[in-house]
C-alpha cells in the first residue's frame, strides 16, 4: 500500500477499504505522510465524497489514534452533549446541572473557544477560583459523588483529528460533511460516554449555513454513533440569531444561572430542555422525550439544578454564592448602550458578526494563545421579530477599553438589519434525527 495509489484512487471516485483509511491514519499520524500527500488525499475527499462505511471507518480510525478515556469507574450510564458550535451557546451550563439533578452522571471534557463562538472552558472560569484541570482520579471522584464534572481536553483524545483538523483550516478542506462529521465523532468516541446527543446549530452563525446541510451532517454523525453501538441524537436548532440574550463569557455564566433559577430567556431554555429529554431517552431514564421534558422543568421549579450548580461550582474549588447571587460575577466597567438608527422590525442578526463584536471586545481568541477578557461582551435587548423605535437600546456593550468599544459598536450596528416590514421569528427547534429517523418539529 503506499499514498501515492491512495491519493489516485480518491481522485478516480474509488472507495477506499478499512486497511487503507487506517494505512492514512497511522501514517499521516506518526509523521510517515507529509502533509503535501494529506492535503492531496482531503480535497480529493471534498471533490469526490466518501461514503457512510468509509466515513465510519474514518472515524474509527481517528477514534483510536490516541487515548480512549476508560470511564467504567463512573457508576451509570454516562451521557454527554457537543454542539457543533454558536454565538451566544451556553447550553452546557444548563443542561449539565439538569441532568446531574435527575441522577445521571455528567463526565464532560469541554473546549476553549477560538474565533466567534466560545467555549464552556472558558465561561466557567468566570466563577473565581474555578479549576477545570482535574486530576483523572478527581474528576472520577467528583462524578460519582455530585454527578457532574467538567474539565478542559487535558487527555491526548484523537490526535490524528487534531492534526488533520490544522491541516484543514490551511487548505480549504473544512466545509466535507464526511470530514466534519468524522472529525466530530472521533472526539466523542474516544471521550467515553455511552449516550451521545449532538446538537447540529443551522442559520447565518453556524458552520452549516443551510438547513439541508445541517441536516446531512446530523444524518451522517448518527449512523455513526449506531454503528458504534451508542446511543446517538442530533437536535437540529436555530443559530440565526444568537442563543439567549447574553454574549461573553461572565455575561453567558449569569444568564446561564438565571435559567436554572426560573428566569432565563425562553430559546436557551427549550433548546437545552430538548437535549436533556434525548440524554435522558437514550439512558432509558425515561420513555419519551415529553416524559423527560417534564421531569427536567420540575428540575428548574424545584431548584434542585441550582443547587447542583452550586455544588458543582464549589467542587471544582469555585464559590457557590456566585451561583445564588450572580450580580457578584465581574462585568466590565464601561456599559454603552448601541441605539437603533431607525424604527422597524429586526428582520435579520447577523450573527457571526455578533460573535466577532464580542472577540473584538476581548471576549474571545484570534489565536490558540490569545488572552480572553472574560468580564466583557453583548447583551442583546432586540432579537429576530421585535419592532423597534428609532433610538431604542438594541444591545449593551460591556467592555474595559474605549477604542476596543468603539471597534465593537460599528461591528454590531452592522449586525441588525431593520426593515418596515414585521419579520417571521425562526424557530428554536427544527428537527430530531434519531437512528430510526428524522422527528419534524416544524
Ligand atoms: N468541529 C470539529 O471538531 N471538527 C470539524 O471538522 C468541524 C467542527
Amino acid at each position: 500500500m503506499n499514498m501515492y495509489e491512495l491519493i489516485n484512487k480518491k481522485k478516480n471516485k474509488g472507495e477506499l477499504s478499512k486497511e487503507e483509511i487506517e494505512f492514512i491514519i497511522e501514517g499521516y499520524t506518526k509523521g510517515d505522510i507529509p502533509d503535501y500527500q494529506m492535503s492531496a488525499f482531503l480535497m480529493a475527499v471534498c471533490l469526490n465524497h466518501m461514503t457512510h462505511e468509509e466515513t465510519a471507518n474514518l472515524t474509527i480510525a481517528m477514534a483510536n489514534s490516541g487515548d480512549l478515556l476508560d470511564l467504567s469507574e463512573i457508576e451509570g450510564v454516562k451521557v454527554d452533549k457537543h454542539s457543533t458550535g454558536g454565538v451566544g451557546d451556553k447550553t452546557s451550563l444548563v443542561l449539565g446541572p439538569m441532568v446531574a439533578a435527575l441522577g445521571l452522571p455528567v463526565a464532560k471534557m469541554s473546549g476553549r473557544g477560538l474565533g466567534h463562538t466560545g467555549g464552556t472552558i472558558d465561561k466557567l472560569e468566570s466563577f473565581p477560583g474555578f479549576s477545570t484541570s482535574l486530576s483523572t482520579e478527581q474528576f472520577i471522584e467528583n462524578v460519582n459523588k455530585i454527578k457532574l464534572a467538567i474539565v478542559g481536553q487535558t487527555y491526548n483524545l484523537a490526535p490524528a483529528d487534531k492534526k488533520i483538523y490544522a491541516l484543514r483550516d490551511v487548505t480549504a478542506t473544512v466545509d466535507n460533511i464526511s470530514l466534519i462529521a468524522s472529525s466530530i465523532m472521533s472526539k466523542k468516541l474516544a471521550s467515553g460516554a455511552d449516550v451521545i446527543v449532538l446538537d447540529v446549530k443551522t442559520g447565518s452563525g453556524a458552520f452549516m449555513k443551510s438547513y439541508e446541510d445541517s441536516l446531512a451532517l446530523a444524518n451522517e454523525m448518527v449512523q455513526i454513533g449506531t454503528l458504534a453501538n451508542k446511543p446517538t441524537y442530533a437536535v437540529i436548532t436555530d443559530m440565526n440569531q444568537p442563543l439567549g440574550r447574553a454574549v461573553g463569557n461572565a455575561l453567558e455564566v449569569k444568564e446561564a444561572i438565571e435559567t436554572l433559577n426560573g428566569q432565563g430567556p425562553e430559546d436557551l431554555l427549550e433548546v437545552s430542555i430538548a437535549l436533556t429529554s434525548y440524554m435522558l431517552l437514550g439512558a432509558g431514564r425515561v420513555k419519551s422525550a415529553k416524559e423527560g421534558k417534564d421531569l427536567l422543568l420540575e428540575t428548574i421549579r424545584n431548584k434542585s439544578a441550582l443547587d447542583k450548580m452550586a455544588q458543582f461550582v464549589n467542587a471544582q474549588g469555585g464559590d457557590s454564592e456566585f451561583v445564588y447571587n450572580p450580580g457578584l460575577l465581574k462585568l466590565a466597567s464601561i456599559k454603552y448602550d448601541l441605539k437603533s438608527p431607525s424604527d422597524g422590525y429586526i428582520s435579520e442578526i447577523r450573527t457571526d458578526e455578533v460573535g466577532m463584536a464580542s472577540l473584538l471586545l476581548g471576549g474571545g481568541r484570534v489565536t490558540k494563545d490569545s488572552k480572553i477578557d472574560l468580564s466583557v461582551g453583548i447583551f442583546i435587548h432586540k432579537k429576530l421579530g421585535d419592532k423597534v423605535s428609532k433610538g431604542e437600546t438594541l444591545a449593551t456593550l460591556y467592555a474595559n477599553d474605549d477604542n476596543k468599544r468603539r471597534e465593537a459598536k460599528k461591528r454590531l450596528l452592522n449586525a441588525f438589519i431593520i426593515n418596515k416590514e414585521k419579520a417571521a421569528r425562526p424557530p428554536y427547534i427544527y428537527s430530531v434525527v434519531t437512528k430510526d429517523g428524522v422527528i419534524k418539529i416544524v
